[in-house]
């Protein structure tokens, strides 16, 4: 597949997927956190999705478009692996995590700590949108919705919200 169709239809799953937990999280307190600002093209969709929704981005730091900037109180500069820690029980309702690099090397170094810091963040019944696979036993896989392709990206909710996920697949 050239990178071209690779990049499209990364840019076609992250919304479908987002469109899908905006639907899932509706009746769901907490704010959204975005692993990953970068661009921020994502955040831009989840705040036109969410628009009633704190969302707190993080990056290591601001490489996103002016408009795409959240204000400072929601934006957390800094290697998430240490800046996250200061997160931990803020129950989100959604995580979104977009930290792949596509370099096996550094990929390996995130995923030494991302899926254990990821349900540390979690509401009760919370959602987990990542483009890496997040092995950890807190977080159980969820079917993706139709057009995302499997393993281009991965949704979990934490253990007990079950039923979230499938609200967002019912009414798509
Ligand atoms: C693929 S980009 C995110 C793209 C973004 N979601 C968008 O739609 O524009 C990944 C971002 O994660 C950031 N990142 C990766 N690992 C990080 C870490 N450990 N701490 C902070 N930022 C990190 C990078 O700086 C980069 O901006």
């Amino acid at each position: 597949m050239s990178r071209l169709d690779s990049f499209i239809r990364r840019m076609q799953a992250q919304r479908l997927l987002i469109d899908h937990a905006a639907r899932a999280i509706a009746d769901l307190d907490g704010p959204v956190l975005e692993l990953g600002l970068g661009n921020g093209r994502t955040y831009h969709h989840l705040r036109e999705k969410l628009p009633r929704r704190r969302i707190i981005a993080f990056d290591i730091k601001v490489t996103a478009q002016p408009d795409s900037i959240p204000a400072a109180e929601d934006l957390v500069l800094g290697d998430i692996k240490e800046t996250a820690r200061g997160f931990v029980g803020i129950g989100a309702a959604l995580v979104h995590s977009d930290l792949g690099s596509g370099i096996p090397d550094r990929d390996r170094e995130t995923l030494s700590w991302l899926p254990r810091l990821v349900p540390t963040l979690l509401a009760p019944s919370g959602l987990v949108l990542s483009d890496l696979a997040l092995d950890d036993p807190r977080l159980l896989p969820q079917p993706l919705p139709e057009g995302v392709a499997e393993r281009r990206y991965h949704m979990y909710v934490i253990s007990g919200g079950e039923r979230l996920a499938l609200k967002g697949r019912r009414e798509e």
